[in-house]
């Protein structure tokens, strides 16, 4: 056996089968399973994916043992310190980190598209005004399409770099009309003479009859969460994207598909779920009872915010907003009795046997949830805000796929356990 294959030996029949071995600039090894089946009729089985590489990225690297977490190969701590969201989003989608004028251009295109049709805050009329905001967040942005269906050409690189543009600046103006809608207030439009978030801020906030005031460290906080949440190579809406995109889908309805699959509570509807776990609890006094009650497997009950499938020692994002965390509530001075419970639970949890042993550390969405809470974010919002951010990623994704030659269109293969071949009975005889 060379030093660049893998021998797959049937114990049984004794036939073996060489397979290619596929090494990236850092990370394990990958064996390319690529003509498995051709060869020895097998599939092989690997549900959640654990053990899958299903593309070559060059986006983001993870290493989970390591709790690294790398855009572009700089260090999420280096560009939470030092970077902004748009700098952050241009990095992912252009690979290199931009100069002042790059920026400045990239930060005016952005701004230059943030504006939505008006037929969109009809559509947006359409919803009944108790709709969840995700709801009609990933309904607006598959309505892009119908707005900019004649200007797709997914082949062409200036309409998918133009398409990535638009959805970086629309999603914060159809985010924070979204949430206006919910409570009955007329939409914003965006002040582009604002940097990304503080404009964000303003549409969401912002009232005709007062000025908005915003604490500095709102901005701060929300600038940070963005960056830590822009990207996280193939988690399980980026996935999503990809393979929506594999089929050759426009890219506002593979980035709708993504924002469903961001909502699930195992992935980033977590931080909502945080927040639903924090009320439920109530009080600092009855957290032992919820640690007691996750650790009991016939309860059902998990700590939401706490554990992830592949940072098993300590989550990097999660290291960098506990410091933020505890900065804006000293800052806000916020004494919110939830946060309380917060606190408590993050000090359970982290002192507890069964979390040490299985490495549950509390996540990035423990952390945002509490963050989004302190800046008077609804619940609601919280996954919105996800979704924002991982735009800059979903879309630097879609264009990756694009990119790549002779990338093909996803297409899992399963084990079938249904029936096998029966005679049809017809219905007056069954
Ligand atoms: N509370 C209590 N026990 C837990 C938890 C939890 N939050 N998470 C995992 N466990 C236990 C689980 O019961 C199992 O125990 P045992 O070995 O005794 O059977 C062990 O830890 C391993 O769990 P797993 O389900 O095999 O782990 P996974 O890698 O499949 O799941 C996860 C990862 C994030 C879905 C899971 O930890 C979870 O459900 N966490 C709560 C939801 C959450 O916070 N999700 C946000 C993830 S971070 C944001 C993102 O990337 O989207």
């Amino acid at each position: 056996m060379s030093e660049t294959s893998f021998k797959l030996v049937n114990e049984t029949t004794h036939e073996s089968v060489e397979l290619p071995l596929i090494r990236g600039s850092i990370g394990p090894t990958a064996i390319d399973i690529g003509r498995l089946y051709k060869e020895t009729g097998n599939f092989t089985y690997d549900p959640g994916f654990v053990s899958t590489a299903s593309c070559r990225s060059a986006i983001t690297y993870i290493d989970g043992e390591a709790g690294v977490l790398m855009y572009r190969g700089y260090p999420i701590e280096e560009l939470a310190k030092q970077s902004s969201f748009l700098e952050v989003a241009y990095l992912l989608l252009h690979g290199n980190l931009p100069s002042v004028s790059e920026l400045e251009i990239f930060e005016t295109e952005v701004g230059r598209h943030t504006m939505i049709h008006d037929s969109m805050r009809h559509f947006l009329r359409g919803f009944h005004y108790d709709a969840h905001p995700m709801a009609m967040l990933s309904a607006s942005i598959a309505s892009l399409s119908a707005f900019y269906h004649d200007e797709i050409n997914i082949e062409d690189p200036d309409a998918r770099r133009l398409a990535a543009i638009r959805l970086i600046a629309k999603m914060p103006t159809i985010a924070a009309a979204c949430y206006r809608y919910s409570i009955g207030w007329p939409m914003r439009f965006p002040h582009n003479n604002l940097d990304y978030c503080t404009r964000f801020l303003h549409m969401m906030y912002e009232v005709p009859s007062e000025p908005l005031e915003l604490n500095p460290i709102a901005t701060k906080a929300l600038e940070l969460l963005f960056i830590l949440h822009a990207d996280h190579e193939q988690n399980a809406s980026t996935s999503t994207v990809r393979l929506v995109g594999s089929t050759g889908a426009n890219p506002y309805a593979s980035i709708a598909a993504g924002i469903a699959a961001l909502w699930g509570p195992a992935h980033g509807g977590a931080n909502e779920a945080v927040l639903k776990m924090l009320e439920e609890i109530g009080d600092p006094a009855n957290v032992s009872k919820a640690v007691a009650r996750a650790k009991d497997k016939e309860s059902g009950f998990r700590l939401m915010g706490f554990g992830h499938r592949v940072y098993k020692n300590f989550d990097p994002r999660a290291k960098i907003l506990r410091d933020m965390c505890h900065q804006v509530l000293g800052e806000l001075g916020v004494d919110d009795p939830l946060l309380n419970v917060a606190m408590k639970l993050e000090e359970v949890a982290l002192n507890d046997e069964y979390f040490i042993e299985r490495k549950l550390y509390p996540n990035v969405d423990f952390y945002s949830g509490i963050i989004y809470k302190a800046l008077n974010i609804p619940a609601n919002m919280f996954t919105v805000m996800f979704s924002i951010a991982r735009t800059a990623g979903w879309i630097a994704h879609w264009i990756e796929h694009h990119e790549t030659p002779g990338a093909r269109i996803g297409r899992p293969r399963q084990i079938y356990t249904g029936s096998v071949r029966r005679a049809y009975t017809p219905i007056e005889l069954r």
